[in-house]
């Protein structure tokens, strides 16, 4: 992976005077991470079409409960979040390292925007590992060769 993906590396500029998708997102989900032209964006998109509001806390909701069984009954301990989108409430580490501390999560995102925020997914535990890779899920290769990485001691708890 290259020095951008390295949170804390010099942000793109963000611009607040267009809507952003993971703002947008964060909105529905009653996040504090957007801006008013995200809210008008996010409130003229749930016009056209109202369940939009439920099916983004239905869908934040399902990873929960999945990442949960996953960490728990299924065992499972490296877990790579693709899409991660802004860091909210309980996020995909937070869930799993609350069953499971030892577990390992690499985040990916392709959005300036989510890797301005990184940091806030990089609290693991300490007998866990948290990581963020900027990259394009269009380029699983690229993916697949850093996580395992990513995974490694030398990644862990920050
Ligand atoms: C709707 S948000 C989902 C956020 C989070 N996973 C959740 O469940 O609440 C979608 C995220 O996918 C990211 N995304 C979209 N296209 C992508 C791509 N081609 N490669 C990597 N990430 C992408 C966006 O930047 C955004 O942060």
């Amino acid at each position: 992976m290259t020095d951008s993906s390295a949170p804390g590396k010099e942000p793109s500029a963000i611009d607040t005077s267009v809507p952003h998708s993971a703002r947008i997102w964060n909105y529905w989900l009653g996040g504090k991470d957007n801006y008013p032209v995200d809210r008008a964006a996010g409130d003229q998109f749930r016009q056209a079409f109202p369940g939009v509001v439920d099916v983004a806390r239905a869908s934040r909701q399902f990873l929960t409960r999945s990442v949960r069984y996953l960490a728990g009954e299924a065992g499972i301990r490296q877990f790579l979040d693709i899409g991660t989108g802004l860091p909210t409430a309980d996020n995909t580490h937070e869930v799993a390292q609350r069953v499971a501390p030892d577990s390992r999560i690499v985040y990916v995102d392709n959005d300036p925007l989510v890797l301005t925020h990184a940091r806030a997914l990089l609290t693991s535990t300490p007998q866990g590992a948290t990581d963020y890779v900027d990259a394009d899920l269009r380029e699983p290769d690229q993916i697949l060769a850093a996580a395992p990485a990513r995974w490694t001691s030398t990644s862990r708890s920050r």
